[in-house]
């Protein structure tokens, strides 16, 4: 069973996780006088992979985009490796909602744009063919994105994210455009990957059973200003679809939990 799994990739990793990767201390942000985000606290272990859960508009993005250096930190601190980090760093690898992919350039190309940055331009060719299989692009590297398939869009941004020197990638919503099926074959493909990866990952979501299918933890924000209201702990060495259609009880604990907020 074990090796089955393990040859289908959807094995999580739970290797002993202790030291902290990443730490936010009181993140707070207002935009032009509106305050969005309450002291946001938060830790993240070495190769875990988190999920920050919240209903539209509570601030997800923007709490990223504070991480990625794109908005500035007006107050509290974020911590890699208990250093002190602020505006650009070459620690996030990020990935926006939108996949912003150049539609001039080729698949190959926009894959290469930011591996480009920390390596040589043969390098990174190189090192993006030799994923382009993994990565479900092979056949593809000289079509231009209005070529693909959305699934296939995201794909190529979220290699062009994994394939930059970073060592905590920011996910946010990468499947939130595409439909069910297409989403449900990304995630298993996303879990297939982490243990390749053993990136620390925190991915935003408004997909309550995404969040459980793919994370080590769900934080959850909720109210106005955002703040960290809740954290839960997915149990499960093994997954798949089975596993996630068993966890019922937490969707709804997660579900009401949300409905509730949402009221306050
Ligand atoms: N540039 C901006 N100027 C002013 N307000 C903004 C700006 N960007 C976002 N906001 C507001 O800040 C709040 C949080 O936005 P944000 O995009 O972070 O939410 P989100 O949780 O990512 O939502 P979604 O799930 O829909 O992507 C929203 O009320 C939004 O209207
Ligand atoms: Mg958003």
């Amino acid at each position: 069973m074990r090796d089955a799994a393990q040859k289908r990739g959807y094995y999580v990793c739970r290797k002993e996780k202790t030291a902290v990767k990443l730490e936010t201390r009181g993140l707070c942000f207002c935009y032009e006088g509106k305050q969005v985000l309450e002291k946001i606290d938060f830790s993240v272990k070495e190769g875990e992979f988190v999920s920050l859960l919240g209903p539209s508009g509570c601030g997800k993005s923007t709490l990223l985009n504070i991480l990625a250096g794109i908005l500035p930190v007006q107050k509290g601190e974020i911590l890699v490796d208990g250093q002190p980090v602020k505006g650009l760093s070459s620690h996030f690898a990020y990935m926006p909602q939108q996949d912003l992919l150049l539609p001039w350039k080729t698949i190959l190309s926009n894959v290469c744009l930011y591996g480009r940055l920390h390596r040589s331009e043969e390098q990174a060719r190189e090192l993006a063919l030799s994923s382009m299989e993994v990565f479900g692009l092979k056949g593809y590297e000289n079509r231009y994105p209005r070529e693909l398939s959305g699934g296939m869009r995201q794909r190529a941004a979220f290699l062009r994210t994994a394939l930059c020197e970073a060592d905590i990638l920011l996910l946010d919503e990468p499947f939130g455009a595409l439909d069910v099926i297409t989403r449900g074959e990304m995630q298993d493909w996303l879990l297939s990957m982490r243990a390749r990866l053993g990136r620390t990952t925190l991915l935003v979501t408004h997909d309550i059973e995404e969040a459980i299918y793919l994370s080590d933890r769900i934080l959850v924000l909720g109210g106005s200003p955002a703040e960290i209201r809740k954290e839960i702990v997915v149990e499960g060495y093994q997954r798949d679809r089975e596993w996630l259609f068993a966890q019922r009880e937490l969707y709804g604990e997660i579900y009401y939990f949300l409905k509730g907020e949402s009221k306050r």
